[in-house]
């Protein structure tokens, strides 16, 4: 049973294999960025390395550039910079997750992974159909797996009959949190009353499972969806993608949003504060991150550049069979409660030819589509950037905002305040752009679909010096 077995799946990719080649042979191929080989992606799942190998698997619908039936797509890559496509890790093909292997995480420990994900089932055939109540099954489902490429049989760990009886069917996205010996799940939910919530599972063994908690704040959102626990310099953080914010000036103006809160629990009296959440990224395209800790210890986060149900949802590579692609790999710091953002060290591997100028002197080194530029203020004052006439950041004095032309295919405008502006790291790649505001506190994404001559251009009222390197492909 299933809507997309394997066998479905290499049948069509056979009869559609010249498909693939018009992808590839897309302007807007991104150089150093993961994208679906065809198709679609969202989500970045099962995030995890062992033996040294790092495995990224995503949200993939193969045949369907708008989406469509999600399988686990599969990266892998020792080191950045070489990455292999490998064929699907999951497919929708079990009667708990017919309509799609909904997102999930990895926990690895003794040399083992154990994915937790959802299976998403659509109960279109009842007579009182509803797709928020009773419409589908939302199914945690666990198996583990040595390597990353092979795994045990699928094992139903909980179903919607398992969740408190006030959830809606909107309950999904596990992730998995170790504390002093026990283990947390973390489901993103919504309640009958369209109330966002998080459940918390706790379990000795990774087996059995029982509800310990629900956490929620008064007027948040009606999902959270892609909750994301851990610790990170002695304190706990949520990272999470709310539905349903009201925008507030430059607050919350994506359709949906993603940030986290500190979170203060104590897991004995299961007392809880949240810290204000704080969105992770300004810029338009960014959603559903999810991190993990490497073998050496770092707290890596990667996110889907792209928004579900944007009003910019026409993109130019629909056309040619592909849409949406993860971001930069990020390493996460923690400093006063907040949480930087920075591309991990091995992206500075791909770095080729050097420009280095004053801001005064500054001369487009015409790198082409894909660079970095590190701009470092003597002192802050109101400057702008513009690439390829089609997107500016700007930062008034006060206001740091970025605001798009045509190429932004109905972008127009986002932004911070923010007191200074000391460094600037812009990455800019065939169709996107990651600019990240003193060393990480803050972050834009964004897709960027330019058509002219490639250009950059900087004008700043104070003095500085720039950076720029031209960037290798990671294929
Ligand atoms: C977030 C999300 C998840 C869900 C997945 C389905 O973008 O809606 O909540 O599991 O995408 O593709």
């Amino acid at each position: 049973m299933g809507n997309m077995t394997k066998e479905m799946y290499e049948q069509r990719m056979e009869q559609e294999k010249a498909k693939r080649e018009i992808v590839k042979s897309d302007p807007n191929r991104l150089r150093f960025h993961l994208q679906p080989p065809v198709g679609w992606l969202n989500d970045p799942n099962g995030l995890c390395q062992v033996d040294g190998v790092y495995h990224i698997y995503y949200q993939y619908s193969p045949f369907e550039p708008l989406g469509g039936t999600k399988l686990w797509g599969h990266y892998t890559t020792k080191d950045f910079v070489h990455f292999k496509d490998h064929e699907p890790f999951l497919y929708a093909d079990w009667r708990y997750d017919e309509r799609g292997v909904y997102s999930g995480s990895a926990f690895v420990e003794d040399g083992m992974i154990h994915f937790f994900y959802t299976g998403n089932v659509k109960l279109f055939d009842r007579d009182d159909y509803d797709y928020c109540n009773n419409g589908r099954e939302q199914n945690t489902i666990h198996m583990t797996s040595k390597d990353g490429f092979s795994h045990t049989e699928k094992e139903l760990v909980m179903t919607n009959s398992d969740y408190p009886a006030d959830m809606s069917t909107h309950v999904r996205d596990p992730k998995i949190f170790k504390k002093d010996g026990a283990y947390y799940m973390v489901l993103g939910a919504r309640d009958v009353d369209s109330h966002g919530l998080l459940l918390m599972y706790r379990s000795t063994d990774l087996k059995d499972w029982t509800l310990f908690d629900r956490l929620t704040m008064p007027d948040f959102g009606y999902m959270w969806e892609c909750p994301d626990l851990f610790e990170l310099d002695g304190e706990l953080f949520l990272v999470f993608s709310p539905q349903g914010l009201e925008a507030k000036g430059w607050d919350n103006r994506n359709v949906y949003q993603t940030g986290y809160c500190r979170l203060d629990y104590d897991f004995d009296t299961k007392e809880y504060a949240f810290s204000l959440f704080q969105e992770l990224d300004r810029g338009f395209d960014y959603y559903a991150p999810q991190s993990f800790l490497d073998e050496q210890g770092r707290r890596i986060q990667f996110g889907w550049m792209g928004m579900g149900d944007a009003p910019y949802t026409n993109a130019p590579t629909i056309e040619r069979g592909w849409q949406h692609a993860l971001t930069l790999p990020r390493e996460l710091r923690a400093k006063d409660g907040h949480l930087y953002q920075t591309p991990i060290v091995e992206i500075e591997q791909l770095r080729q030819e050097k420009y280095e100028s004053s801001i005064a002197d500054f001369a487009d080194p015409g790198f082409g589509k894909s660079y970095e530029m590190i701009v470092t203020f003597a002192q802050s004052a109101p400057f702008s950037i513009t690439v390829d006439d089609e997107a500016t950041l700007a930062y008034d004095g006060s206001v740091l905002r970025l605001m798009m032309n045509e190429g932004g295919y109905g972008r127009d405008e986002r932004g911070i305040e923010i007191d200074a502006v000391k460094n600037i790291r812009l990455f800019k790649d065939t169709s996107s752009l990651e600019i990240f505001v003193n060393d990480g506190w803050t972050v834009f994404s964004s897709r960027v679909y330019s058509t002219g001559e490639p250009s950059v251009r900087i004008e700043a009222q104070g003095e500085g010096t720039v950076t720029m390197y031209a960037l290798d492909s990671i294929e």
